[in-house]
């Protein structure tokens, strides 16, 4: 039991002592002369930034690192001041302290020709202290796929709100251009007036980055359902986009369609109309002596469309109606019309129509009506 316990921790230690890491594994590959890189291809995409972990251990004390692109794993390695210069800047040691023996390098600004092997070389401050490793980094880098990220708040008609637009990846290298460009119905390409961008860069841990673009703007109805695309591009022509359709929250004016004037016994038939969105509920009310009533029995109406009909209308339909738009169950828009009902009722004949000879004969004949 307890043999068994202590070849335990021994292993442990053993394999803590070997370095092997989560990330790759150690490569002996003469005495005391070790590397570590990431089993397996690290794969990247053109315009952002790969990170090539790496460890080593040498018997003298490391001052430089240098990497060598290489063609295949197994092939020659390109040494040449062409390679050098086309790397020239977009590389960077993580940990600048060689002594460390943290050779993990992040390149920067991508491009696909940058797949290939990585070879390491360690020199010291003797010329005779040197040392190339056999083990290679396999990168490979595609074609950006990345989209940006675009956040869009929900928009209000006439509240000014900001989108934003960050770009993909966390490197290093050089900012990209952000841009943001809108389109109008019918696919045309439209502007908005007095819009204001602002390009911002965030370090998010040492040597990583967050670039951002913020597109402020006052929303109005007329920019519901265009569509508003971010377009990122990398050094080296490479750029990705993200379109969104804008949804604004707005409501116009209630708006009262059909014919107030109707002949008792016909069909009223008004339509109480808004343009908005989300779309509003509309409320059809009667008001009478300045008093509104909610009883609807008098008439029927369709909340969605805004219809209200009455069927054989009568003299008592008259008056004044009231149409309500509920707006996201908070704005009320109100406008009322007055309804008139064309009617005449049988005339009437009153007065003494027995009359002696000599007498006035008064005769009147009346017909309730309106007009009259
Ligand atoms: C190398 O250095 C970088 C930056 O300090 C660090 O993130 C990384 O973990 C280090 N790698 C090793 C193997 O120590
Ligand atoms: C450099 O290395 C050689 C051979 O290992 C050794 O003879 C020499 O003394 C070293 N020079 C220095 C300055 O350490
Ligand atoms: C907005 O984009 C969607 C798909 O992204 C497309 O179907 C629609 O036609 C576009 N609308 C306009 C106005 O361009
Ligand atoms: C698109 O723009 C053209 C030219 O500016 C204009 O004639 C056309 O009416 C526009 N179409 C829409 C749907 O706004
Ligand atoms: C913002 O306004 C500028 C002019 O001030 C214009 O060139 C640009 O296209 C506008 N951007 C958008 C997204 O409308
Ligand atoms: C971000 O880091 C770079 C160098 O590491 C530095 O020059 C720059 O000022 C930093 N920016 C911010 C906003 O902290
Ligand atoms: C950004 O735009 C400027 C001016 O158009 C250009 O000079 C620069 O190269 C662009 N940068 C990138 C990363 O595309
Ligand atoms: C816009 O509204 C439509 C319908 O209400 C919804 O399906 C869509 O997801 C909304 N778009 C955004 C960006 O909120
Ligand atoms: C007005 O409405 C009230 C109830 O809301 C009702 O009692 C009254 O009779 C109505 N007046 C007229 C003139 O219709
Ligand atoms: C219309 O209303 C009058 C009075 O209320 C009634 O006499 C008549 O039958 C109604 N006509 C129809 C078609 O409903
Ligand atoms: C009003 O809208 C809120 C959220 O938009 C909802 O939770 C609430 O139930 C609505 N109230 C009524 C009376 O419809
Ligand atoms: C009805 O409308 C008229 C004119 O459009 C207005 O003077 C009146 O105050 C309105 N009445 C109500 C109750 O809104």
């Amino acid at each position: 039991m307890f043999l068994l316990l202590w070849t335990t921790v021994l292993l442990c230690e053993i394999s803590a002592d070997t370095g092997a890491s989560v990330w790759g594994e150690q490569h002996c590959e003469q005495q005391g002369y070790c590397v570590t890189l990431s089993e397996g291809e690290l794969t990247a995409e053109a315009g952002l930034c790969v990170v090539i972990p790496c460890s080593f251990t040498t018997i003298f004390t490391p001052t430089h690192v240098i990497w060598y692109k290489c063609k295949t794993a197994e092939g020659k390695c390109d040494k040449s001041q062409s390679v050098q210069s086309e790397f020239r800047g977009r590389v960077s040691l993580l940990e600048p302290d060689v002594s460390q023996r943290n050779c993990s390098i992040m390149i920067n600004d991508l491009r696909e020709s940058d797949s290939g092997f990585y070879q390491l070389r360690v020199e010291g401050s003797n010329k005779s202290d040197a040392f190339t490793f056999i083990s290679k980094a396999a990168v490979t880098v595609k074609g950006l796929s990345q989209k940006p990220t675009v956040v869009i708040p929900p928009l209000t008609a006439g509240q000014q709100s900001t989108l934003t637009c960050t770009a993909p990846g966390l490197c290093s290298g050089s900012a990209p251009n952000i841009t943001w460009s809108w389109r109008g119905k019918g696919n045309n390409d439209s502007y908005i007036t007095g819009n204001t961008t602002e390009f911002k860069t965030e370090n998010v841990t040492a040597g990583t980055q967050r670039h951002t673009s913020t597109l402020t703007f006052n929303p109005l109805a007329e920019h519901h359902s265009t569509n508003v695309t971010c377009t990122v591009s990398f050094r080296g022509d490479i750029t990705t986009e993200e379109t969104q359709t804008v949804n604004v929250s707005y409501v116009k004016e209630v708006q009262i369609t059909g014919s107030r004037k109707v002949t008792e016994g016909e069909t009223l038939s008004l339509t109480c109309s808004v343009e908005s969105f989300p779309p509003s509920l509309i409320t059809w009310a009667k008001m009478n002596e300045s008093d509104l009533q909610e009883d609807t029995d008098t008439f029927t109406q369709d909340q969605r469309t805004g219809a209200l009909s009455i069927y054989n209308v009568t003299a008592e339909d008259s008056g004044q109606y009231v149409c309500t738009a509920t707006h996201l169950n908070k704005t009320h828009k109100m406008r009322n019309v007055t309804v008139t009902v064309i009617y005449i009722r049988k005339p009437q004949i009153s007065g003494s129509t027995a009359v002696n000879e000599g007498d006035v004969l008064s005769l009147t004949c009346s017909a309730e009506s309106f007009p009259p």
